[in-house]
């Protein structure tokens, strides 16, 4: 392979996903049992819970905040693979409330069997979603690699008074998710040679876009409990905030944005093995309504790259926050609320 128009870059990844932190569900269980013990107090996030980004104090005004992503293409132009990795790294600081500063790149390219224009193309994809963020590369590491990866480690800041974590849900909350879901399923039908040109700029572009409007947005709102979906799909990042906060989430799944033909595509077997793995990691702590069909649970697990921000907030601000974010073109909506509970999730129709 050596031109660079022939080069499909999906064909050349074996699995994609991504599980913030702590990986994707088939990892799970040895990555949360190392949780070396440490009595540091400027730890102020680490590895015990299941937020998306470690934080650690520097004084009483400033925290660090750091987080790493990286993974093969899910899509085949490069400089959108980059752009896409840029944001979908980034959005673990967001997630967290903070403001990204900093970035490395982490690269993984077959050097002999791929022209390194396309890795040019991936490092400026990821450039331009860098400058629109406000962060400064510092530089990176790179191996030769059969498979391509490309992805991020972030630094950013914030103050430690102002950490967003996932365990802060109360009952009486309502839940906002800020981009639609559908984009594991999607990226699995672009592989397969199922989209048009337009649906597949129309997924790159939703994953392609920064959390950074929509974290700014709710720097203006009480934000009790946030989040962004990614490896582990909508339910899976849900379920760690109903476990974090000691609450139960309710999810109205007819109100959940749905990126277009995601149920058909899903339908005609478009469903990836890490949306499947998500599902059944998952299923002892949901409950759906009947009427939802195998189908449905799926999507609602569907393993996201770069998703938007979960967040729960108070009953008062939703509707405010809601049209607020969608003045902003944000396809952002009103998906659940949070009751009394431990940890469960309950999925009506
Ligand atoms: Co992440
Ligand atoms: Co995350
Ligand atoms: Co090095």
């Amino acid at each position: 392979m050596s031109s660079t128009e022939s080069i499909k870059l999906t064909a050349l990844s074996s699995k994609g996903g991504c599980g913030c932190k702590i990986g994707p569900a088939d990892l799970r269980e040895v990555l949360q049992s190392f949780s070396p013990a440490t009595d540091n107090a400027n730890l102020l996030v680490g590895l015990d819970t299941s937020d998306d980004a470690g934080v650690y104090r520097i004084n009483d005004d400033t925290a660090i905040v750091q987080t790493v992503d990286f993974f093969t293409p899910i899509v085949d132009d490069p400089y959108s693979f980059g752009q896409i990795a840029a944001a979908n790294a980034i959005s673990d600081v967001y997630a967290m409330g903070g403001t990204p500063l900093t970035a490395l790149n982490i690269v993984a390219f077959p050097i002999a069997d791929l022209d390194k224009q396309i890795l040019g193309r991936i490092l400026a994809g990821a450039d331009n979603k860098l400058k629109e963020a406000g962060v400064t590369l510092l530089g990176g590491h790179s191996i030769d690699d059969q498979e391509p990866k490309f992805g991020l480690a972030v630094t950013g800041t914030i103050h430690p008074d102002k950490i967003r974590t996932n365990s802060g849900a109360k009952p009486g909350d309502v839940l906002i998710l800020t981009k639609p879901i559908g984009v594991g399923i999607l990226t699995t039908s672009i592989k397969r040679g199922l989209l048009t040109e337009t649906e597949v700029e129309r997924v790159t572009q939703v994953m392609a876009t920064l959390n950074k409007e929509a974290a700014e947005t709710m720097d203006d709102y009480q934000v009790h409990a946030c989040t962004d979906v990614t490896g582990f799909g909508l339910l899976g990042h849900a379920s760690e905030m109903a476990k974090g906060s000691h609450v139960e989430l309710q999810v109205f799944a007819h109100q959940v944005p749905v990126l277009p033909r995601v149920k058909e595509l899903a339908e005609a077997g478009a469903v990836p093995g890490g949306t499947k793995n998500n599902f059944n990691y998952l299923k002892d702590d949901i409950s759906f309504a009947e009427s939802l069909d195998q189908i449905d649970q799926w999507i609602l697990a569907d393993a996201v790259t770069s998703g938007g921000l979960l967040a729960a907030v108070p009953e008062a601000e939703a509707e405010c926050l809601l049209a607020d974010l969608q003045n902003k073109d944000m396809e952002a909506a009103i998906i659940g609320k949070v009751a009394d509970g431990n940890g469960h999730i309950v999925v009506e129709e």
